[in-house]
Protein backbone atom coordinates (compact mmCIF):
# COMPACT_ATOMS: atom_id res chain seq x y z
CA UNK A 1 0.00 0.00 0.00
CA UNK A 2 2.55 2.21 1.00
CA UNK A 3 4.33 1.84 -2.81
CA UNK A 4 1.27 3.64 -4.35
CA UNK A 5 1.67 6.90 -2.50
CA UNK A 6 3.38 9.75 -4.19
CA UNK A 7 3.21 12.65 -1.32
CA UNK A 8 1.92 12.53 2.32
CA UNK A 9 0.09 15.90 2.00
CA UNK A 10 -1.02 16.24 5.97
CA UNK A 11 1.01 13.85 8.74
CA UNK A 12 -0.35 12.58 11.44
CA UNK A 13 0.71 14.94 14.10
CA UNK A 14 -0.58 17.86 11.62
CA UNK A 15 -4.04 16.43 11.42
CA UNK A 16 -4.53 15.47 15.55
CA UNK A 17 -3.00 18.95 16.05
CA UNK A 18 -5.64 21.00 13.77
CA UNK A 19 -8.68 18.55 15.26
CA UNK A 20 -7.94 19.48 18.37
CA UNK A 21 -8.42 22.80 17.67
CA UNK A 22 -11.40 22.75 15.86
CA UNK A 23 -12.93 20.25 18.37
CA UNK A 24 -12.23 23.44 21.05
CA UNK A 25 -13.76 25.75 18.47
CA UNK A 26 -17.15 23.42 18.60
CA UNK A 27 -16.96 23.06 22.38
CA UNK A 28 -16.74 26.90 22.63
CA UNK A 29 -19.27 27.42 20.25
CA UNK A 30 -22.21 25.16 21.12
CA UNK A 31 -21.52 25.77 25.53
CA UNK A 32 -24.38 24.91 26.75
CA UNK A 33 -25.99 23.12 23.93
CA UNK A 34 -25.90 19.42 22.79
CA UNK A 35 -25.13 19.42 18.90
CA UNK A 36 -26.25 16.38 17.07
CA UNK A 37 -23.12 15.15 14.62
CA UNK A 38 -24.27 13.80 11.60
CA UNK A 39 -21.36 11.88 10.12
CA UNK A 40 -21.51 11.21 6.10
CA UNK A 41 -20.00 7.84 5.43
CA UNK A 42 -18.16 6.57 4.37
CA UNK A 43 -15.38 8.67 4.40
CA UNK A 44 -16.13 10.78 7.92
CA UNK A 45 -15.54 7.51 10.25
CA UNK A 46 -12.15 8.59 11.07
CA UNK A 47 -12.19 11.98 11.18
CA UNK A 48 -15.45 11.43 13.05
CA UNK A 49 -13.66 8.80 15.55
CA UNK A 50 -11.30 11.85 16.55
CA UNK A 51 -12.92 15.05 16.55
CA UNK A 52 -16.02 13.76 18.55
CA UNK A 53 -12.95 12.49 21.36
CA UNK A 54 -11.98 16.36 21.00
CA UNK A 55 -15.25 17.60 21.66
CA UNK A 56 -16.40 18.44 25.29
CA UNK A 57 -20.16 18.26 25.20
CA UNK A 58 -22.99 16.03 25.46
CA UNK A 59 -23.48 14.72 21.45
CA UNK A 60 -25.30 12.15 19.76
CA UNK A 61 -23.66 10.74 16.36
CA UNK A 62 -25.83 9.70 13.86
CA UNK A 63 -24.65 8.69 10.17
CA UNK A 64 -25.86 9.08 6.45
CA UNK A 65 -24.52 7.45 3.77
CA UNK A 66 -23.86 9.49 0.25
CA UNK A 67 -22.38 8.61 -2.38
CA UNK A 68 -21.80 10.25 -5.97
CA UNK A 69 -18.45 8.56 -7.17
CA UNK A 70 -18.84 5.17 -7.29
CA UNK A 71 -15.33 3.02 -7.98
CA UNK A 72 -14.20 6.54 -10.05
CA UNK A 73 -11.90 8.99 -8.86
CA UNK A 74 -14.93 11.74 -10.54
CA UNK A 75 -17.99 12.20 -9.11
CA UNK A 76 -20.94 11.54 -11.65
CA UNK A 77 -22.70 14.66 -10.10
CA UNK A 78 -25.58 13.11 -8.79
CA UNK A 79 -25.92 12.38 -4.95
CA UNK A 80 -26.91 8.85 -3.35
CA UNK A 81 -28.51 9.16 0.11
CA UNK A 82 -28.94 5.67 0.79
CA UNK A 83 -30.69 5.48 3.74
CA UNK A 84 -33.97 7.46 5.30
CA UNK A 85 -33.40 9.37 8.26
CA UNK A 86 -34.80 7.35 10.96
CA UNK A 87 -33.50 10.18 13.99
CA UNK A 88 -35.40 13.52 14.49
CA UNK A 89 -33.98 16.68 13.35
CA UNK A 90 -35.84 19.12 14.17
CA UNK A 91 -35.22 21.99 16.88
CA UNK A 92 -31.66 20.22 16.67
CA UNK A 93 -28.36 21.74 16.40
CA UNK A 94 -26.90 20.40 13.82
CA UNK A 95 -23.09 19.86 12.55
CA UNK A 96 -22.47 17.68 9.60
CA UNK A 97 -19.35 15.88 9.63
CA UNK A 98 -17.40 15.32 6.11
CA UNK A 99 -14.07 14.54 5.19
CA UNK A 100 -14.01 16.72 2.00
CA UNK A 101 -15.30 18.94 0.05
CA UNK A 102 -14.67 19.14 -3.49
CA UNK A 103 -17.84 20.11 -5.93
CA UNK A 104 -19.95 20.61 -3.72
CA UNK A 105 -22.84 18.75 -5.01
CA UNK A 106 -22.76 16.37 -1.86
CA UNK A 107 -22.73 18.68 0.82
CA UNK A 108 -25.48 20.88 -0.63
CA UNK A 109 -27.95 18.06 -1.55
CA UNK A 110 -27.30 16.74 2.10
CA UNK A 111 -27.82 20.64 3.56
CA UNK A 112 -31.27 20.42 1.69
CA UNK A 113 -32.42 16.91 2.81
CA UNK A 114 -31.69 17.99 6.60
CA UNK A 115 -33.28 21.63 5.98
CA UNK A 116 -36.24 20.03 5.30
CA UNK A 117 -36.37 18.85 8.52
CA UNK A 118 -36.15 21.95 10.41
CA UNK A 119 -33.44 21.86 12.42
CA UNK A 120 -32.67 24.51 15.19
CA UNK A 121 -28.95 25.30 13.07
CA UNK A 122 -27.15 23.84 10.78
CA UNK A 123 -23.37 23.87 10.33
CA UNK A 124 -20.75 21.87 8.45
CA UNK A 125 -17.31 21.01 9.90
CA UNK A 126 -14.88 19.38 6.78
CA UNK A 127 -11.90 17.85 6.88
CA UNK A 128 -10.46 19.31 3.85
CA UNK A 129 -12.07 21.81 1.20
CA UNK A 130 -10.62 21.73 -2.62
CA UNK A 131 -11.90 25.24 -2.95
CA UNK A 132 -10.42 25.52 -6.48
CA UNK A 133 -12.92 22.70 -7.71
CA UNK A 134 -16.13 24.21 -6.39
CA UNK A 135 -19.21 24.55 -8.93
CA UNK A 136 -21.72 25.39 -6.29
CA UNK A 137 -21.64 27.82 -3.71
CA UNK A 138 -21.19 26.51 -0.12
CA UNK A 139 -19.32 27.32 2.13
CA UNK A 140 -17.88 25.12 5.55
CA UNK A 141 -18.14 26.39 9.08
CA UNK A 142 -15.46 24.93 10.56
CA UNK A 143 -12.60 23.81 8.08
CA UNK A 144 -9.68 21.51 8.92
CA UNK A 145 -7.35 22.47 5.76
CA UNK A 146 -7.47 23.80 2.29
CA UNK A 147 -6.39 21.01 0.16
CA UNK A 148 -4.80 20.91 -3.05
CA UNK A 149 -6.73 20.05 -6.11
CA UNK A 150 -5.44 16.43 -6.57
CA UNK A 151 -7.20 13.26 -5.64
CA UNK A 152 -6.10 12.43 -1.77
CA UNK A 153 -6.41 9.41 0.10
CA UNK A 154 -5.71 8.36 3.59
CA UNK A 155 -7.62 9.11 6.91
CA UNK A 156 -11.26 7.69 6.10
CA UNK A 157 -11.03 8.54 2.02
CA UNK A 158 -10.59 6.27 0.06
CA UNK A 159 -10.00 4.96 -4.11
CA UNK A 160 -11.58 2.47 -4.85
CA UNK A 161 -12.68 1.45 -1.15
CA UNK A 162 -8.68 1.43 -0.73
CA UNK A 163 -6.44 2.80 1.56
CA UNK A 164 -8.80 4.65 3.84
CA UNK A 165 -6.98 2.85 6.89
CA UNK A 166 -3.58 5.07 5.97
CA UNK A 167 -2.84 7.45 9.01
CA UNK A 168 -2.30 10.57 7.03
CA UNK A 169 -3.60 11.90 3.92
CA UNK A 170 -1.85 11.37 1.05
CA UNK A 171 -1.78 11.35 -3.04
CA UNK A 172 -1.32 8.44 -4.94
CA UNK A 173 1.01 7.64 -7.91
CA UNK A 174 -0.77 8.64 -11.24
CA UNK A 175 -0.43 4.88 -12.51
CA UNK A 176 -2.81 3.95 -9.83
CA UNK A 177 -5.73 5.24 -11.49
CA UNK A 178 -5.20 4.06 -14.89
P1 LIG B 1 -18.37 16.66 -3.97
O1 LIG B 1 -19.79 16.25 -4.03
O2 LIG B 1 -17.77 16.80 -5.34
O3 LIG B 1 -18.10 17.88 -3.11
O4 LIG B 1 -17.55 15.45 -3.38
C1 LIG B 1 -17.53 15.17 -2.06
C2 LIG B 1 -17.29 13.71 -1.81
O5 LIG B 1 -16.48 13.13 -2.82
C3 LIG B 1 -16.53 13.53 -0.53
O6 LIG B 1 -17.43 13.27 0.51
C4 LIG B 1 -15.65 12.35 -0.81
O7 LIG B 1 -16.32 11.17 -0.43
C5 LIG B 1 -15.45 12.34 -2.29
N1 LIG B 1 -14.16 12.94 -2.67
C6 LIG B 1 -13.95 14.15 -3.23
N2 LIG B 1 -12.65 14.38 -3.45
C7 LIG B 1 -12.01 13.27 -3.00
C8 LIG B 1 -10.60 12.90 -2.92
O8 LIG B 1 -9.67 13.64 -3.29
N3 LIG B 1 -10.36 11.68 -2.39
C9 LIG B 1 -11.33 10.83 -1.94
N4 LIG B 1 -12.64 11.14 -1.99
C10 LIG B 1 -12.97 12.35 -2.52
MG1 LIG C 1 -17.68 11.52 1.64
Amino acid sequence: MKDDINEIIFTEEELRRRIKELGEQITADYAGKSPLLIGILKGCFVFLADISRSIELDCEIRFLTASSYGFSSVTSGKVKIEKDIDFDISGRHVIIIEDILDSGITLTALCEYIMKRVPASLKICALLDKHARRQLPISVDYLGFECPDEFVVGYGLDYAERYRNLPFIASLKPEIYS
